[in-house]
């Protein structure tokens, strides 16, 4: 493979970036702990009216000034800001309502993650299952335990949460000292010192101002009090003896996490917190890719040619421009704006492309990029491309490409049979669910005895069947009746189809690939029916 002529800043480039999602239950203070990040990062002048909590769309003055300024939205699927030499890409991982296969694919795209818990709640359903993609995807976990200042648990019950619920060691990088109204500050363990935060009159809206006394300095006790300054140093005494050690390789390889203590909301605990990460979180590394023969082959940031993949794919984000964009992520090489690369879709070669319409972070006002490094996410307007495809620009011939790993398909959760009202509109809605399968919008699947039949569209959330809808009557003219199906969970099939023996209420159905899925009203039908077909599994991801 002929390699271009390599960029001198690249190494450098690479290495200074941190490209990341925060993982988080709804609620616990992933927008706030954003909003901290742009706030310590200067890129805004005050936090606490980011996103109009109602509708969901940002409404403040100095946000939309800013985003107007440096064309930047906090609804856009990454961020990209500069925090002490580092550049910082954050990647949307929708959540409540919007929680969707697309929040899974992010995290693909992401080099390390932030996982946010409320610190009256602990481990959350939604964290659990993001935390479980990141785990199968190997991507190291960064734990904020968030909202101190209020009253939450025991921060040691809440480490042992952790640890039972997830399966990853937690080990303590600092420890809050005192929690709701009595909460100081932390002490860092590395350094042993204790962080006192003040607010400024401003609340959290403005950076809280941060005093550090060593713990041996008489202030330090001082400054707690006598009840709170004894229970920090039992607290401390008890974690040198049971706590976890904390090593770098451990957490690169996603068995610890390094927990943090801190308010969000207050900024207590931010900065800190903030730098340990950039520290500890890796710069995108190596990863690996299969060559159209089938050969694993590792994709070098530095060294290899320029390389991308598509992880997300949105149209009609706004009216004005009416038109599709894919998300690419960068994993090698430098990007320029009008980069002749060639295009391959599932392993095999489409054509060559100029990229002439880059763009960086979609905001209302786009903004035209020109250079982009290993770990940064491109736009690319109207590209053509689909989800998982791969772009690579090198001068040798077209079967000396690869593809980055396959996307992995998550198993979906709610299905639906779905029919044109108007049955002379077949051929629109046949080329609208095409579309829309591709773009990853919903699964489609169909009976595996009778493929002919009306498709089942499944989906990870609801919010999928409405957007799918929504863009079929927008852009195809159908109008599109949807009944609900009785499943609600479902896997893929590994063993021989023509043996198995579906159990009663279950669905043996093929997906978009052929690859068989079942379908299962329960999790219990789900033990069942493989209580009844021994040998077979029913795996999650694909
Ligand atoms: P999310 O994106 O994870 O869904 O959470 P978000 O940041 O929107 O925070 C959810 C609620 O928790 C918000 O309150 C927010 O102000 C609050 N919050 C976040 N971090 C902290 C913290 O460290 N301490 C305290 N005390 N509260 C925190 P809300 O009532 O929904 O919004 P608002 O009406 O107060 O703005």
């Amino acid at each position: 493979m002929s390699e271009l002529p390599s960029a001198p800043e690249l190494p450098a480039e690479t290495s200074r970036r941190r490209t990341f999602a925060i993982i988080a239950h709804p609620d616990a203070g992933k927008t706030t702990l954003t909003e901290k990040l742009l706030l310590y990062a200067g890129m805004i002048r005050t936090a606490g009216m980011v996103k109009n909590r109602k509708t969901g769309r940002m409404a403040t003055s100095d946000w939309m000034a800013m985003e107007q300024e440096r064309g930047i939205s906090i609804t856009a699927s990454a961020m990209q800001f500069e925090y002490k030499g580092h550049i910082i890409n954050v990647l949307d991982t929708p959540g409540h309502q919007d929680f969707s296969e697309d929040t899974y694919r992010t995290l693909t795209a992401a080099d390390s993650a932030i996982m946010v818990l409320d610190a009256s709640k602990g481990v959350e359903t939604q964290t659990r299952k993001l935390f479980t993609a990141c785990k199968l995807r190997g991507i190291p976990v960064l734990t904020f335990i968030n909202k101190c200042d209020l009253p939450g648990r025991d921060p040691l019950e809440l480490m042992t949460e952790v640890e039972e619920v997830l399966g990853i060691q937690a080990s303590a990088m600092n420890w809050p000292v005192g929690m709701g109204r009595e909460f100081a500050g932390i002490v860092d363990r590395a350094s042993r010192d204790l962080l006192v935060f003040r607010k400024t009159a401003a609340g959290g809206a403005q950076r809280a101002e941060m005093m550090r006394i060593p713990l041996a300095d008489a202030r330090a006790a001082a400054q707690l009090g006598e009840v709170l300054a004894a229970r920090m140093r039992n607290d401390l005494e008890m974690l040198e003896v049971a706590g976890n050690p904390f090593s770098h390789a451990a957490f690169l390889a996603n068995q610890v996490t390094p927990v943090f203590f801190g308010s969000a909301l207050t900024n207590f605990g931010i900065e800190p917190f903030y730098d340990a990460f950039i520290a500890l979180a890796p710069a995108p590394g190596p990863r690996q890719a299969t060559t159209l023969a089938g050969a694993t082959i590792e994709i070098d940031p530095i060294r290899s040619p320029f390389s991308a993949y598509a992880f997300k794919i949105q149209a009609n984000m706004d009216p004005r421009h009416r038109d599709s964009l894919a998300f690419v992520r960068i994993v090698s090489g430098r990007f320029e704006r009008d980069l002749v690369v060639k295009h391959y879709h599932r392993g095999e070669f489409v054509r060559e492309v100029r990229l002439s319409r880059p763009q960086t972070l979609v905001a209302r006002d786009r903004t035209t990029l020109d250079l982009a490094y290993p770990g940064d996410v491109v736009g690319l307007v109207n590209s053509g491309f689909a989800i998982g495809d791969t772009i690579i620009s090198q001068g040798g011939p077209a079967k000396d490409g690869f593809e980055h790993a396959p996307l992995p398909q998550f198993p979906p959760e709610v299905f639906a049979r779905v029919r044109p009202l108007d049955l002379t509109k077949r051929k629109s809605f046949d080329r609208g669910m095409a579309q829309l399968a591709s773009e990853g919008a919903v699964q489609v699947l169909r009976s595996w005895e009778n493929p002919l039949g009306d498709p089942f569209i499944a989906a990870v959330g609801r919010l999928q069947f409405e957007v799918f809808q929504y863009r079929l009557r927008d852009e195809y003219g159908v109008e599109t009746e949807l009944s609900d199906l009785p499943y609600q969970c479902s896997g893929w099939l590994v063993g021989d189809v023509d043996a198995f023996k579906p159990t009663h209420g279950t669905l043996l159905a093929k997906d978009h690939r052929g690859k068989p899925v079942v379908l299962l009203p329960s999790e219990w039908d789900k033990r069942y029916c493989l209580s009844q077909n021994p040998g077979f599994q029913l795996v999650e991801i694909l």
